[in-house]
């Protein structure tokens, strides 16, 4: 199990703030005193650019950042760091993706696939697109519980949750054929939760379409599970570097290599070029090739301290927690309030991530979080940059505590004592 205090101890912000009960890590992580320190070092000590000078404080700094780029090609287990283009953020790396790869391949009367749970940088780049080209935008449901639609039988623990509960869902057989160019979705919901079966997924609409291509949206993934890209067998993986420890600004593009020297490039400029002449220009290689202009080079360096503070805890460990966390949290939530509270998401804490969605009576989850922001307690409130989802669920918001590795079972009481107040407060 994880030692939370001595986890506490490593973060700055817990002795500034003893009392801190931060429950909104969906939206960013804390960051550990390892990752400002590596910032403050090459800011103090070798603040070059990258990739242009020859003397020593550049190919320090830029040592530093490639360095970066290998630890983050061995935490997913890619085959190359060619694999790995550094963006500003997991929706950078969408956005890059609609741009480079979707307006090259795309036609008129092809499909994209994507679901209702998406958050919308995995949802609005894909509908303008297809709406550009005067293609299809196709949409997988949800159930009652907050699973996918599938429509396969041999996905564990979802047997029980694949029957259609209206007329208009449609399962995955149905929903991906030949036309299907993309299936863009995500690994865990930001909003429910839900861990997606991607392997089993990525295996099955492969049997149908072997041409189609996947794109995961791992933002909610790589905080909190292991990531083996050559297992799961997607095309493509997005991350974020400020939801897993790291600094903001930065974001990860990991595609496969030959996938990535066919795509256009995203942004024209310094260091994405080899030759540039008056009537034409040749581009580098991949990665560079979509890394124009001066990167977050202080923040990419220190991004590789979140991971090596990952790897040092455990990915497995962290999930098992945060499986942990998410278990108390449904328990001490529906024992102590019943059905005035709502909690969004498998019930299964095994296909359920360490966030917690709910509603709570008939009080606005905006006043919920406010009262709650009162008592020192840090939680999302609104549709989460999940609107579509909020629709399906007939909701205009929702109020979500998120758990990571600096949360333990007090911040759970905390939060129950907190909607208690909120209570007596509103009824009031
Ligand atoms: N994508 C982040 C969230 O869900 C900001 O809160």
């Amino acid at each position: 199990m994880l030692n939370i205090q001595e986890v506490k101890k490593r973060f700055s912000i817990f002795q500034n703030q003893p009392d801190l009960v931060y429950l909104d890590s969906t939206a960013t992580s804390l960051k550990p005193k390892s990752v400002v320190d590596k910032i403050r070092e090459y800011y103090e000590e070798y603040s070059a650019n990258v990739f242009r000078g020859i003397y020593p404080m550049s190919e320090k700094a830029t040592m530093e950042f490639e360095e970066t780029r290998t630890i983050v090609s061995g935490f997913i287990n890619a085959n190359s760091s060619n694999e790995i283009v550094f963006t500003r953020n997991a929706t950078e790396s969408l956005n890059l993706l609609a741009y480079s790869l979707g307006r090259k391949i795309l036609e008129s009367g092809d499909e994209i696939v994507t679901t209702i749970m998406e958050h919308h940088s995995n949802f609005v780049p894909w509908q303008v697109l297809t709406s550009e080209v005067g293609a299809v935008f196709k949409i997988i449901d949800i159930d009652e519980e907050g699973y996918l639609n599938l429509g396969i039988n041999n996905i564990k623990d979802q047997k029980s949750n694949i029957k259609n509960i209206n007329q208009k869902l449609k399962v995955l057989d149905q929903i991906i054929t030949k036309k299907t160019k993309i299936l863009a979705l995500t690994y865990v919901s930001n909003v429910l939760g839900t861990i997606n079966p991607i392997k089993e997924i990525v295996t099955q609409v492969k049997k149908i379409n072997p041409k189609i291509i996947v794109i995961i949206d791992a933002a909610q993934a790589a905080p909190h599970l292991k990531i083996d890209v050559k297992d799961l067998g997607a095309d493509f993986i997005v991350f974020s570097s400020h939801k897993m420890l790291g600094p903001t600004g930065v974001g990860v593009l990991w595609g496969k290599e030959k996938l990535l020297k066919e795509m256009y490039p995203f942004m024209y400029g310094g260091d994405m070029i080899s030759e540039v002449y008056i009537d034409k220009t040749i581009y580098k290689d991949p990665p560079h090739k979509f890394e124009a202009g001066t990167p977050a080079i202080g923040e990419i360096i220190a991004f590789k301290e979140a991971i090596k503070f990952l790897n040092e805890v455990g990915m497995e460990k962290i999930s098992e927690h945060e499986k942990k966390l998410t278990r108390i949290a449904i328990d001490r939530l529906t024992s102590t309030f019943g059905g005035e509270i709502k909690i969004y998401g498998p019930r299964n804490v095994d296909d359920h991530n360490g966030i917690v969605s709910f509603s709570f009576g008939k009080y606005h989850s905006h006043d919920i979080s406010q009262i709650l922001a009162d008592n020192g307690i840090c939680v999302r409130a609104g549709h989460h940059c999940a609107m579509p989802l909020h629709t399906r669920l007939k909701l205009p918001a929702t109020v979500r505590a998120s758990f990571y590795i600096y949360n333990d079972e007090k911040d759970v009481e905390k939060l129950v004592e907190g909607l208690k107040k909120v209570k007596k407060i509103l009824k009031a």
